[in-house]
């Protein structure tokens, strides 16, 4: 990375001090990873900005979904920056509270929303950790669906989740012991979900029709041509995935799973990883002597946690030290104390 703004970066986080935390998700670039206090998955750090009672500023390195839980767990006097506000998720953008609500009021006239448990994926809006939080439910990441859907299977019969049809439905399957035909898919953009009366009141489990832009392109092909082209290769990939995916691959996890078992890896091994790009890249830098590689041919990076660059990041501290705060994400209160319910309700999950 340029030295200058290194120096610009080192300077400006050593005047600020104690005063600044600088959280980096597993996705970030190098470039902002080197300037982060602590690197997680989205469970891990929403638990470092709650951890953090005394920075005055969290400087978050990830996308808008993150920067607006850490506001909600962190204190009224600290301050969340998200170096850059076009830093969106298109994952937490397909689920629309409007939509959710239509289709929780279309559960509620079947008579079937007193069965239903929502649980929404961390990848969602404040507003949706909100509405799940109103209606008795719980986030989860991907590191804790499983934990999550059974605390919700025991409190209802069925589970409404969001926004992510592949964590959920790979989770209830593959986990839990549910079949695909218990799982249906509400498709927001349809009258009625496209489902009809009858397959809702059977549904265990209501999927929502959002997906991963990132990880939803590998495909089976990508397994099959890697498992040709490397004998003994092992495929690691996100429950973000589809379904077909993860079923074909060796092993299945977060981002911070994923790491841990590229750590733990004989010397010599090969891995095929199906997650996002900088990640991969970066274990496989730290692991000369494993074979590394992204599980697709074409190069993947999720466009949106790449807007945090360098620059963005010295841009945030320098205003810091210059007294103002830059692209502050503030969650209305409301919201917050809600969406905070149901996230101290996973941060609770036995
Ligand atoms: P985790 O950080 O929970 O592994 O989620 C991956 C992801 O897509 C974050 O945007
Ligand atoms: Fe959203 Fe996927 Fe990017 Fe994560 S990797 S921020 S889920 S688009």
């Amino acid at each position: 990375s340029d030295p200058d703004l290194v120096a610009r970066a080192t300077a400006a986080k050593a005047a600020l001090g104690d005063r600044v935390f600088v959280l980096g998700h597993h996705y970030q670039r190098d470039e902002v990873i080197q300037f982060a206090d602590v690197t997680g998955d989205s469970f891990k750090l929403a638990r470092e900005a709650a951890a953090r009672p005394d920075a005055e500023f969290i400087i978050f390195c990830g996308v808008h979904f993150m920067a607006e839980s850490a506001d909600i767990l962190t204190g009224p006097g600290q301050r969340v920056v998200l170096p850059d506000l076009a830093a969106g998720c298109s994952m937490a953008d397909m689920a629309v509270l409007g939509q959710v609500e239509a289709a929780w009021d279309e559960f509620t006239d079947l008579g079937i929303a007193d069965d239903i448990v929502p649980v929404t994926y961390m990848n969602s809006s404040a507003d949706i950790k909100g509405f799940v939080g109103r209606n008795e439910g719980v986030v989860c990441t991907s590191s804790n669906a499983k934990r999550a859907l059974t605390w919700a299977f025991e409190r209802g019969q069925k589970v409404f989740f969001l926004p992510d049809q592949h964590l959920g439905r790979n989770t209830a399957v593959l986990e839990m012991g549910l079949t695909l035909d218990d799982c249906v898919l509400w498709d927001p953009h349809k009258p009625h979900g496209g489902l009809t009366p009858e397959q809702l009141r059977e549904a265990k489990m209501i999927l929502w029709r959002g997906h991963c832009s990132v990880h939803g392109r590998f495909t089976l092909d990508s397994v099959r041509e890697v498992r040709e082209r490397v004998p003994g290769v092992r495929v690691l990939v996100h429950p973000e995935c589809r379904h077909e995916v993860v079923r074909a691959a060796d092993e299945v996890g977060s981002t911070e799973y994923i790491i841990k078992a590229l750590d733990a890896a004989p010397a010599g091994s090969s891995w095929a990883v199906g997650t996002e790009l900088n990640l991969v890249r970066r274990m496989a830098l730290a692991h000369p002597d494993k074979q590394i590689m992204f599980l697709d041919r074409a190069v993947c990076y999720c466009s949106t946690m790449n807007r945090i660059d360098l620059p963005h990041l010295v841009w945030s501290l320098e205003e810091l030290v210059a007294g103002r705060v830059p692209n502050q994400i503030s969650v209305d209160a409301d919201t917050a104390k809600y969406a905070r319910v149901a996230l101290d309700q996973m941060l609770a999950l036995p």
